[in-house]
């Protein structure tokens, strides 16, 4: 994919290692109520009992549906101690996707992605969210809100949509 940007438009104002700001555990909520409330709320909409999900981007909290049984619940982040506090997550591992934009997942392996409030730290957003797509089984919806997104199939489609709200 060609982008229109140039390559410093995703340069950080603090270039260092990024694994050093998120080495101490933050167990925080960094969206108002309000906001994680409506996140919630969309997710029970949109994700459906037995979908195996990935939680890019992810913390101590996932923000999911309480009631919503899920298939297998991945979580991604950069904080160890976060990742292993968060009470949603089967499966967890840590990577900086500034340094390595692939993912781990097998291909067609997710039904869902979810980003809450990480999209804006990407550096390489375009070879992570190719590599998303990979990730996905065939078919897959991007829905965009102001600070998070989910990424899943669209039935009637065999191409990757974004339909931003
Ligand atoms: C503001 S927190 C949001 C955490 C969580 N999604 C939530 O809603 O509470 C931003 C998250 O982005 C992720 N992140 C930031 N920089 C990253 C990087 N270089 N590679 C991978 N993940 C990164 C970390 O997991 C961090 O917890």
């Amino acid at each position: 994919m060609r982008l229109t940007l140039p390559p410093e438009a995703f340069a950080k104002q603090d270039p260092s290692d990024d694994a050093l700001f998120y080495r101490p555990a933050r167990m925080v909520t960094h969206v108002d109520a309000a906001a994680l409330s409506a996140l919630t709320a969309c997710y029970q909409t949109r994700l459906w009992p037995g979908a195996d999900v990935l939680d890019l981007m992810s913390s101590w909290v996932s923000h999911l549906p309480a009631g919503l049984v899920l298939g297998q619940v991945t979580g991604h982040g950069m904080n160890a101690a976060e990742l292993a506090a968060n009470p949603r997550l089967d499966a967890w591992f840590v990577q900086d996707l500034n340094l390595d934009p692939q993912l781990l997942q097998e291909d067609a392996s997710q039904d869902a992605v979810l980003v809450c409030a990480g999209v804006q730290y990407l550096q390489r957003p375009v070879e992570t969210f190719a590599d998303v797509a990979r990730a996905l089984r065939r078919g897959c919806q991007v829905d965009s809100r102001r600070e998070a997104m989910i990424i899943g199939p669209c039935p009637h489609r065999g191409e990757i949509t974004f339909a931003t709200m």
